[in-house]
């Protein structure tokens, strides 16, 4: 794999004239930024914030790469209003951004913050006052500490402590808020925070993760019931990360942790969300998962039935496909900067995809994998999948601020260029609706804490001054050149 510091080779095929792009886009198709609250706000103390299992998961010694916090992150919370009118001069349709659940009600029960209101309140008026349509994800993995002490996500009463917070944001945002979604990237949730101890909670329990996936199901569908009952104006769906899997290689191993895998990402979520059905597990799969969802057969019909609430929209993630090897990653390709003890003792790896240029992550750029991952979700889901939204698709580099004091994110603009021309493309045969670039700005990136730079919008992490990359003017100008 080259290194990240390299320019991408091979580049990825296409042109990325910006009048090429907004041809290709169909009228109407939404083009937007995301952000998550606990990545950008910082203010964790300020305004009577209570705390989430990441402001303790990074106090721990050892759990992000870089020893960093998110205490500032991009100082957001502060500087809220220019980064809505980085926004505007992008030109973006839509924006979303995640509702910090312990800003709101700071126990995760109870009492509800009007400091913590106030603040989207501010963004959500300040969004529309630009002309820009608010998408608001109400758990993108702040789960409030109080919350976790109980058990976390796998406890019963957090799915409905969950919906209580829906209702309160619901009853506050209702009117403004044009997209809600529920849960983002349960999968991640379950995998990095529950099963390897990447991500907060940093519990290992390996497949003894799976109930938290049936509480984070149940949280969904009781928070879609609850926003309905308030009622909310907008439009409700959920955001799950899907990635085309395959094993590198025909080993028992890889064959087996590839189908672990694809459990993971493409069905767990997706089937109980969109069929009301318990997942579909491949006939080949390992016995320890079969042995790990004999728990999820204590889903009551019940259960089934308030997850498989009718959605308006299926939001997806997709970065990359995944050539899944098992075994650590001995290479140290996939971490160019570093590994914490965690990640160094999880059990597989992602195999370079031959003949494509890789991330800062070291994950594979592969565009037209996400025409296939979009189509495999036509076919298994059929009629059964509402309108598709990718809520995100973004790539990290070094990005460095050049003489000139500019940021020349070549790769990025490639990367979004093909992305942008495959979701068009799948648009003709499907309903697919939009996409919303990760991120708006560089962040704080969980367990890689600063390392990593996502954003169309450069910070300086010391100075916390904001620089559009390149990347930003080639979105600027695609936007400028639609046609709608
Ligand atoms: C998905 C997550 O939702 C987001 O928080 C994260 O920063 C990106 N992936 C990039 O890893």
């Amino acid at each position: 794999m080259s290194s990240p510091a390299e320019p991408l080779h091979p580049a990825l095929p296409g042109s990325t004239d910006p009048q090429r792009i907004a041809g290709l886009l169909p009228a109407g198709f939404t083009v937007g930024t995301a952000t998550a609250a606990f990545q950008i706000e910082g203010a964790v103390d300020e305004d009577g914030r209570g705390r989430s299992t990441w402001d303790e998961f990074a106090e721990r010694p050892g759990r992000i790469l870089d020893g960093s916090t998110a205490r500032v992150a991009t100082d957001h919370y502060h500087r809220m209003d220019e980064d809505v009118a980085l926004l505007a001069a992008l030109g973006a349709d839509a924006y979303r951004f995640s509702i910090s659940w312990p800003r709101i009600q700071p126990e995760g029960s109870g009492p509800v913050n009007p400091a913590g209101l106030a603040f989207y309140d501010r963004l959500l008026d300040a969004l529309l006052a630009a002309g820009i349509r608010p998408m608001a994800t109400l758990f993108h993995w702040d789960t409030p500490s109080p919350l976790e002490r109980r058990g976390g996500w796998l406890r019963r009463d957090t799915a409905e402590r969950f919906a209580e917070f829906a209702a309160i944001a619901g009853r506050a945002y209702g009117d403004r808020v044009a997209d809600w979604v529920t849960i983002n990237e349960a999968a991640t949730v379950v995998l990095d925070g529950y099963a390897l101890g990447l991500h907060a909670p940093g519990r290992s329990r390996l497949f003894r993760a799976i109930p938290a996936a049936g509480q984070l199901l149940r949280a969904h569908g009781l928070a879609v019931q609850a926003l309905r009952a308030v009622p909310v104006r907008g439009r409700i769906g959920i955001t799950n990360v899907h990635s085309p899997v395959s094993a590198a290689s025909d080993s028992a191993a890889d064959r087996a942790m590839a189908g672990v895998l694809d459990f993971v990402h493409n069905r767990l979520f997706a089937d109980p969300v969109l069929r009301g059905r318990r997942p579909e597990v491949p006939a080949d799969a390992p016995p320890m998962l079969r042995l790990a969802l004999r728990v999820l057969s204590r889903m009551s019909p019940r259960d089934l039935e308030t997850i498989a609430q009718p959605l308006d929209f299926y939001g997806v993630n997709y970065y990359f496909p995944s050539r899944v090897a098992a075994g650590a990653d001995v290479s140290g390709a996939s971490s160019p900067d570093g590994e914490t003890a965690a990640m160094r003792s999880v059990p597989f790896h992602l195999a370079p995809w031959p003949g494509h240029p890789v991330t800062g992550f070291g994950w594979p750029a592969v565009p037209e994998q996400l025409g296939v991952m979009l189509d495999q979700l036509q076919a298994r889901y059929g009629r059964a999948l509402p309108p598709v939204v990718i809520t995100e698709g973004g790539a990290s580099f070094p990005d460095p601020v050049g003489p000139d004091g500019r940021v020349d994110d070549a790769e990025r603009v490639a990367y979004l260029a093909a992305h942008l021309a495959v979701a068009a493309e799948a648009a003709s045969r499907m309903e697919v609706q939009g996409y919303y670039v990760w991120s708006l700005l560089d962040n704080w990136e969980w367990a890689a804490g600063f390392t990593q730079r996502f954003g169309l919008v450069h910070v300086d992490f010391d100075t916390l001054v904001r620089t559009p990359k390149r990347s930003f003017d080639w979105l600027r100008e695609v936007q400028r050149r639609r046609s709608r």
